[in-house]
């Protein structure tokens, strides 16, 4: 192994993309099995930019899929695990022990309606509890930092999945170390299924791990040794952690082999700080691809998109149709460059994408790389051509509309005050309750982001919003707009965090009505994890 083992996986090759591998002869064979499905495969690709397999959701070890129902156990602990391939090295994740299986950050599974009892046992050194992001839970299930308990103690949760169809995740929740942990390893998704999700399914013949296929980017330092490196500094933690290599689902400069038919790629952002504004990409050439779903699950029908932001935290279900494309093909997920807005100092508007802030340093040096810069994420390789007779419906779920009110909206602003981001004029109080809405209403909230700020992902445990409105965006994003309304395809359907962009004001309404009795305490806060790390949080009480 050479002194620096990483370089060898993390930095790019010179060597164009695809064209090593692709000059072998076409391989031809005939499945018996299916007389009609003549296939073209193509040998393994040698990409010297993407050397590394992705890492798909398989039956056991990291990303492995339990279809979750009854009582188990989760454990947060240190493990030893090789993100940079060949380099084992300490991180944290969640270990299910299960009918003699290992599972690390395992995709939980589940069908609407599944009772569920978990056990969380805290093995890390220092306090920690779980947060199932986007469910509808009450506060005892919620995760919430107040509920953090001690290393080696235990919590139980108990509830039922309520939520429909889509694709949540969890991830540690303790007041000043969620972005830690997280970074550190810590996150895993949340499927659940409902019969819309399970119509589609069939519609489009998928399958979880192989055509129905989980992307969670993060973006992460890594030192010479392959070990994760987690230390902010003042600046940092004011704007976020930004790392320098990209991984998706845990792999650092991802490939995978495809063939001629439709993918469905469910995106979440896990980064603690970074945005994506994800296109795929061929050659030069922008492909299509169709939005289905969003935070809360699927829309109404597929969006053609050629771009969407995506903020921590959020997700997009998305559909890419490699129907026309031949074997030997590839293409790209990229995330084009775009205005990181980074107005906190009131530094006049850069207008230039991918600009970086001044004391940034120069690119090269940074140990990061820049928010808004362009990046190759994954390659994708079309390499077997099949035979594939569906089509993309057009219709895919009729969710529920969003309820109507007259009353006046709750406004809720961010600011930067001191050097601290703040919502409503303060920082977190884990004993107060700033908000309280009565179980059952339904609020406007006005979201008003201030010039000298910076893009904010705000996010509420325990409901699912919808996006009414966005004015004043800059020109990246209004954009993308659909309407005279403002929103991004990205805004669609039900939501349970949006992105607020400097000097832009978002009216979302959220309906609060859920089963159950008592108060209940969840929080408002920004997903950028070193915002939310320094107090960019609220409680918010649901009264009876
Ligand atoms: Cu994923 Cu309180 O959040
Ligand atoms: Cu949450
Ligand atoms: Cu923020």
């Amino acid at each position: 192994m050479s002194a620096n083992p990483r370089r060898k996986f993390l930095i790019a090759a010179a060597a164009t993309a695809g064209a090593a591998g692709i000059a072998g002869a076409l391989l031809w064979h005939r499945r018996s099995r299916d007389e009609r499905a003549a296939q073209v495969e193509l040998p393994p690709v040698r990409d010297p930019e993407f050397p590394n397999a992705l890492r798909l959701p398989g039956s056991e070890g990291m990303y492995g899929v339990l279809d979750a129902a009854g009582a188990f156990t989760m454990v947060a602990k240190p493990v030893r695990h090789a993100l940079v391939p060949g380099t084992p090295a300490q991180m944290l994740a969640y270990e299910i022990e299960h009918q003699g299986r290992t599972l690390l950050n395992p995709v939980l599974r589940v069908r609407t309606g599944t009772q569920l009892r978990i056990k969380f046992w805290n093995a890390l050194e220092e306090t920690s509890i779980i947060h199932w992001h986007g469910f509808k839970v009450d506060s005892n299930n919620d995760g919430h930092p107040h509920y953090a308990v001690a290393a080696g103690a235990t919590y139980d949760y108990s509830f039922t999945v309520t939520n429909r169809a889509a694709t949540y995740w969890y991830h540690p929740h303790p007041h000043h170390l969620t972005g830690k942990q997280v970074y550190l390893g810590l996150a895993g998704l949340f499927i659940v299924e409902d019969d819309e999700e399970i119509a589609l399914q069939k519609a489009l013949d998928l399958q979880l791990g192989e055509t129905d296929i989980p992307l969670v980017l993060q973006d992460r330092r890594f030192d010479d040794s392959g070990q994760l490196v987690f230390a902010p500094t003042a600046d940092e933690n004011s704007q976020g952690h930004l790392g320098k290599e990209m991984l998706v689902n845990l792999t650092p400069r991802p490939h995978m082999l495809a063939a001629t038919r439709v993918y469905r790629f469910r995106v979440l952002n896990g980064s603690n700080a970074r945005m994506f504004r994800l296109a795929f990409r061929s050659g030069e050439r922008l492909l299509d691809y169709h939005v289905i779903g969003t935070d809360g699950g699927l829309l109404e029908r597929p969006y053609p998109v050629k771009e969407a932001f995506l903020a921590p935290s959020e997700r997009l279900d998305i559909l890419l149709d490699l129907r026309d494309a031949r074997p030997g093909d590839s293409v790209t997920l990229a995330s084009l460059p775009f205005d990181p807005m980074h107005h906190e100092d009131g530094a006049a508007p850069s207008g230039n994408a991918g600009g970086e802030h001044a004391h940034h340093g120069a690119p090269g040096e940074s140990p990061y790389t820049p928010d808004g810069a362009e990046i190759e994420l994954m390659r994708i390789h079309v390499r077997r051509q099949t035979v594939y007779d569906k089509a993309i419906p057009k219709t895919l779920s009729r969710p529920e509309r969003a309820a109507s009110v007259q009353t006046k909206p709750r406004i809720i602003t961010l600011d930067r005050s001191r050097g601290v981001w703040r919502i409503n004029g303060a920082s977190y109080d884990m004993k107060a309750t700033p908000i309280v809405v009565k179980r059952g209403d339904t609020e406007v909230w006005e979201i008003r982001n201030a010039d000298h700020s910076m893009p904010h992902p705000m996010h509420i445990h325990g409901f699912q919003f919808r996006v009414l409105a966005r004015e004043g965006s800059p020109e990246q994003v209004h954009g993308l707009a659909l309407d005279e309304r403002g929103l991004a395809t990205s805004d669609l359907g039900w939501k349970d965090t949006v992105l607020s962009w400097p000097g832009e004001t978002v009216r979302i309404v959220t309906d609060f009505s859920h089963p159950f009795l008592g108060d209940q305490v969840y929080m408002v806060h920004c997903h950028n994890l070193e915002h939310e790390d320094g107090g960019m949080m609220l409680n918010l009480k649901v009264a009876t």
